[in-house]
């Protein structure tokens, strides 16, 4: 799987966001149905003349379309080929998402478990290579288990140094499921961090605070998702190649956990 990957969600200006990151290297964007921009996703990847094989695009389904992900897998390929081609179907082998994931896991066991049925057909069918989740606790995923389903290969979830969810990170390590990090820049309100530890490493590092946040989130194995609209941050949020954070910065870094208080998103990981 690509590593950094570029965030879309409340991008404004997605298509050129898209196009400005992908002529900058980058090869991986998280989009999903609830952005509204699955197009713009497919009109930034025409704009950048990138090939489409070379790039690692994702979007998710959100519970409202749970009862049927297969129809909504059918629907996002084609948002994605209208962007790319101006026309929806029929959809041919170029025409798929490299990872799709169920966004949260509102809704109760059986109806996880039928959308998730739904994303295996929908891959089974050539629309999507992989089958993910998201926002899911180790109970949401045992689930899965239990029933007798394909393990999902990723769980996407917050994860920085305010909000570093270590039993489910601990889960999905053990279980080989790669976690990807949302909201990695922390949106850039560093409030939690009361005593400016952020800043202080990205200063001795002489580094940008973004930088420290991508960097910490790779050391930790993680496959960070930031989020830019801006051509100058887009390529230095992801000059985070050939340095290192030392340990003994890793670990003031590690400290700032603070849990469930640190997430600046909703926490739907201790669904029922
Ligand atoms: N699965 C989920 O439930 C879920 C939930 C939330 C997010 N996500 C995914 O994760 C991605 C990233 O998370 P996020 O968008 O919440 O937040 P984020 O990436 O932590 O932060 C984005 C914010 O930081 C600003 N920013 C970016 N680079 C900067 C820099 N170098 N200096 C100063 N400010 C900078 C951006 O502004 P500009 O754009 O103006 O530069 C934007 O306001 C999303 O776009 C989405 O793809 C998934």
């Amino acid at each position: 799987m690509a590593t950094v990957g570029l965030g879309v969600y409340e991008s404004y200006q997605c298509a050129k966001a898209v196009r400005l990151a992908l002529k900058n290297g980058y090869t991986h964007v998280d989009s999903a149905r609830l952005y509204g921009n699955e197009t713009q996703v497919g009109e930034g990847i025409k704009a950048s003349g990138v090939e489409r094989s070379k790039l690692f695009i994702t979007s998710k389904v959100y519970a409202t379309d749970f009862n049927d992900t297969e129809s909504a897998v059918v629907d996002s390929v084609n948002n994605l080929k209208y962007g790319m081609e101006g026309k929806r179907g029929p959809l041919g082998p170029s025409d798929y998402y490299d990872l799709y994931l169920l966004h949260s896991p509102h809704g109760g066991k059986q109806k996880r478990l039928k959308a998730y049925r739904g994303l295996l057909e929908a891959r089974k069918k050539g629309l999507v290579k992989s089958v993910g989740v998201s926002n899911y606790g180790p109970h949401h995923i045992e689930e899965i288990r239990q029933a007798g389903l394909e393990m999902p290969v990723v769980n996407q979830l917050e994860l920085h140094p305010l909000d570093q969810q270590r039993p489910i990170v601990e889960y999905c390590k053990k279980n080989n499921i790669v976690l990807q990090a949302y909201t990695p820049l922390i949106r850039f309100d560093f409030s939690g961090d009361r005593n400016g530890v952020i800043q202080s490493v990205a200063d001795k590092l002489q580094k940008s605070a973004a930088q420290v946040l991508v960097r910490w989130s790779l050391q930790h194995g993680f496959v960070p998702l930031p989020k830019s609209e801006h051509e100058e941050r887009i390529k230095t949020n992801a000059d985070v190649y050939g340095w290192e954070i030392p340990a003994e910065e890793m670990a003031r870094l590690d400290a700032l956990d603070l849990g469930d208080d640190g997430a600046l998103n909703w926490v739907p990981v201790h669904e029922p």
